[in-house]
């Protein structure tokens, strides 16, 4: 008999409780935040959906790995084992264990690029992007242009624009020192990329002489998605899938924080002998010693056996469709979202949610600070305040002004999901009265995090009474 339902693919064995608060108390916080999510206190939110980096539940199997934890300086057992599955996986020669994903990204750009250089992507995420223009060069998003329409159904809306791509090796290839893509592409709605574009971006990389390298945070839900709709794959397991992805590049970067299934982590892996010496240098000099790299011995066990995990085709059912359900609950009511939805996340079109609310009055932000004092939920702004400031220092519009609810692994309930999306509707009926925000202060780089708002005082061009004469 075949169930229409599909299960979480785990059952509860250890809790932990959630606290609610009153408006007024969230009110406060948020204040007191400066209208900030990333300042509030986590205890203050009831659903949290900033992020689904590093803030999944791990497996029992996981946390008894914690316990065969080697934690010696050099040569540690878990450094062998971790370094095992992450070679039986990719397939690279070299893995260099990192703290997390921007440490790989880090290492990785400041021994490839110099100043002037340019990286394409489909699109970069705000780490990867950050850490290119610290090296004084470009972060160029390639992605397909469906992939820029958030209401534009297509399968695989990550896909790299292969007629740029080849554009930019034939017109700047001399800056080029590599070709990277993302799977699956958060800044662009968690969309994945088609095998058949991994292949013609690894070829045209590899004519123009070029190394291609992953940015492979989510990998595996890039490879069930590919199993779900590319032609002809639909019988292969997620496993034989992501070998083949993995295969096509000459290196990645990774954060186990996501597809790792645990709560800290990342690695940089690659084939290049070179490049590699010179990357472990750099982790010497920041991270620490190439076999354990920032990590504890128990944090590369964790991630060992998360990484077998993932790939279970129960969990990357359940994953995809928990994520597809919230989506389906907002569209039907009318609520804006990148269709279709991504893997890991919901991204509401803030833009569009709040016509009313220009892109520099952060339309994204109001959204998010509605939906944490309205129901205690938090979410993040992926738009203007993440990616409108240039390194001139000058400010534009981003491409979208997205909201995005991004969903732990193995976290929440379907009960959770159903009150996120009555949150999230009870919100958007009343969205004309929501206001934008200015910034009172913020760093130079990734200023979301730390930035200070204000909320905008009302129109009283536009909120004057009715006149009564
Ligand atoms: C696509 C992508 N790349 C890189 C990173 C950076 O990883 P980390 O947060 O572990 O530094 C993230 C984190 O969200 C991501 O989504």
């Amino acid at each position: 008999m075949s169930f229409h339902t599909i299960i979480e693919p785990f059952r509860i064995k250890s809790v932990e409780s959630i606290k609610f608060t009153d408006r007024p108390e969230r009110e406060a916080a948020l204040r007191a935040a400066g209208y900030n999510v990333f300042r509030l206190r986590a205890e203050d939110v009831l659903i949290d959906l900033l992020t689904d980096s590093g803030t999944g539940a791990m497996s029992a199997a996981q946390w008894s790995a914690l316990m065969l934890g080697d934690e010696s300086y050099a040569g540690s057992r878990s450094f062998y084992r971790f370094e095992r599955v992450v070679q039986e996986l990719t397939g690279f020669r070299h893995v260099i264990p990192t703290h997390q994903g921007r440490a790989a990204e880090r290492i990785l750009f400041h021994t490839m690029l110099k100043a002037g250089d340019c990286v394409p992507n489909n699109n970069h995420f705000d780490t990867t992007r950050a850490n290119i223009e610290v090296e004084g060069a470009e972060a160029l998003d390639l992605v397909i242009p469906e992939g820029r329409v958030p209401a534009l159904l297509h399968p695989f809306k990550g896909n790299v624009d292969l007629g740029a791509l080849e554009r930019l090796l034939e017109e700047r290839g001399d800056h080029v020192p590599l070709v990277m893509a993302t799977v699956t592409n958060n800044s662009g709605g968690g969309q994945p990329v088609s095998l058949g574009n991994l292949r013609a971006v690894a070829d045209l990389a590899h004519r123009f002489g070029k190394p291609f390298f992953l940015d492979a945070c989510r990998f595996a839900e890039n490879a069930y998605f590919i199993k779900k709709r590319d032609p002809g794959q639909e019988q292969r397991t997620p496993r034989e899938i992501a070998h083949e992805m993995f295969r096509l590049a000459d290196g990645c970067t990774f954060s186990a924080k996501k597809d790792g299934l645990a709560n800290i982590g990342g690695f940089l892996a690659m084939n290049d002998d070179g490049w590699a010496e010179r990357c472990r240098n750099l982790l010497i000099l920041t991270e620490g010693f190439p076999t354990y790299g920032g990590l504890a011995g128990y944090d590369l066990e964790a991630i060992a056996q998360g990484l077998e995990e993932v790939l279970e085709e129960p969990y990357l059912r359940y994953r995809l469709r928990s994520t597809e359900y919230l989506g389906e609950k907002l569209a039907a009511a009318g609520v804006p979202i990148i269709q279709p939805p991504g893997g890991h996340a919901i991204y509401i079109d803030a833009r569009a949610l709040l016509p009313h609310v220009p892109p520099l009055q952060y339309p994204g932000i109001a959204l998010v600070n509605a939906l944490y004092t309205e129901a205690g939920v938090r979410s993040v702004e992926i738009g203007t305040v993440m990616f409108g400031l240039r390194p001139d220092g000058s400010e534009t519009a981003a491409a979208m002004d997205l909201v995005r609810l991004a969903i732990p692994r193995r976290v929440y309930t379907q009960s959770h999901i159903d009150y996120v999306a009555e949150s999230v509707l009870a919100v958007a009926r009343d969205v004309e009265n929501l206001r934008g925000y200015r910034i009172v202060s913020a760093a130079r780089t990734l200023r979301h995090f730390t930035a200070r708002f204000e909320p905008l005082a009302a129109d009283p061009a536009v909120d004057a009474p009715p006149r009564r004469d």
